[in-house]
């Protein structure tokens, strides 16, 4: 069991590729703890993993953008468990006009959701970090994307109500270089900081656009859950305990 009764948590823990780093932290022998800004809305998944594994998995509702959340959370959880070993921050912030056009987005708009990602990103860090940093160390790893390095690739959204947000590419360039920002800030602390960043994830995308994606791609091309969370397992455990300040792109080739 490679995780070994490591405690960790996973910040959007509700939704598509949190629930998949849940199962996987649980089938390797850790300690899943599902944060979200609304655990109900994987109430079902929760009940499910409650009654397989009772002793090894938590639920509890945080914000990654507001501060108390996040410390009663800590306190929550080292309390029950005795430590906290790894933070994962996954959570997909946006508000109601995310995704628009270029022309489009208002400059009250990107700079909310510019805040929220990447300030709930910031925050959780520097929490977690502090208590890290007192309690002996820690692992932190922040969910990127290919579009945090790769110039978007428009013509594959062509047709379809999908893009590449302008805020994404910005909200997540900055994710990499804040990975290298903590991971030297704490590097003498006993803490690594890495980034893991995925190439697009299947979720009901339309056939044509996934045929064009995975054009680009070696094997299989768009990736499930699963395919993520197997290298997430690889960042949590001590396999990877010399890596950090990475970041460690898992597409199927899309990017190259
Ligand atoms: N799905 C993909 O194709 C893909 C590809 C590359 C990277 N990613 C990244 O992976 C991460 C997860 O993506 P996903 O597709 O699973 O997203 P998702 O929308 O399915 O899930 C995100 C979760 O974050 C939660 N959340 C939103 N705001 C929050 C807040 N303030 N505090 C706590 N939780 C909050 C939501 O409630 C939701 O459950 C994101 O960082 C995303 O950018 C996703």
């Amino acid at each position: 069991m490679i995780l070994n009764n490591k405690v960790i948590v996973v910040t959007g823990g509700a939704g598509l590729l949190g629930k998949a780093f849940i199962k996987e932290i649980l089938a390797h022998g850790g300690i899943a703890i599902l944060t979200d800004i609304q655990t109900s809305l994987a109430q079902d998944f929760i009940d499910e993993i409650k009654v397989e594994y009772p002793d090894q998995f938590y639920a509890a509702n945080m914000d990654i953008t507001n501060k108390p959340s996040i410390n009663s959370l800590i306190k929550d959880v080292s309390k029950r468990y005795g430590g906290i070993d790894c933070l994962v921050n996954n959570a997909y912030p946006k508000n109601k006009n995310y995704g628009k056009k270029i022309e489009d987005v208002s400059y009250e708009d990107f700079s909310e959701n510019i805040s929220t990602h990447v300030g709930g990103y910031f925050l959780t860090s520097q929490q977690f970090g502090i208590f890290f940093k007192n309690h002996k160390g820690g692992n932190i790893i922040n969910i990127g994307s290919i579009y945090g390095t790769l110039a978007p690739r428009f013509e594959l959204y062509k047709n379809t109500e999908m893009t590449v947000p302008v805020e994404y590419a910005a909200i997540k360039s900055s994710i990499i270089q804040l990975t290298k920002y903590f991971a030297q800030y704490f590097k003498k602390d006993n803490i690594r900081v890495n980034c893991l960043s995925p190439g697009g994830v299947l979720d009901n995308q339309p056939e044509s656009f996934v045929r064009s994606y995975n054009s680009f791609c070696s094997k299989k091309g768009m990736l499930e859950p699963l395919d993520v969370a197997n290298t997430l397992i690889f960042l949590l455990s001590d396999s990877s305990k010399f890596i950090t300040g990475q970041n460690l792109i898992v597409d199927d080739g899309f990017s190259l």
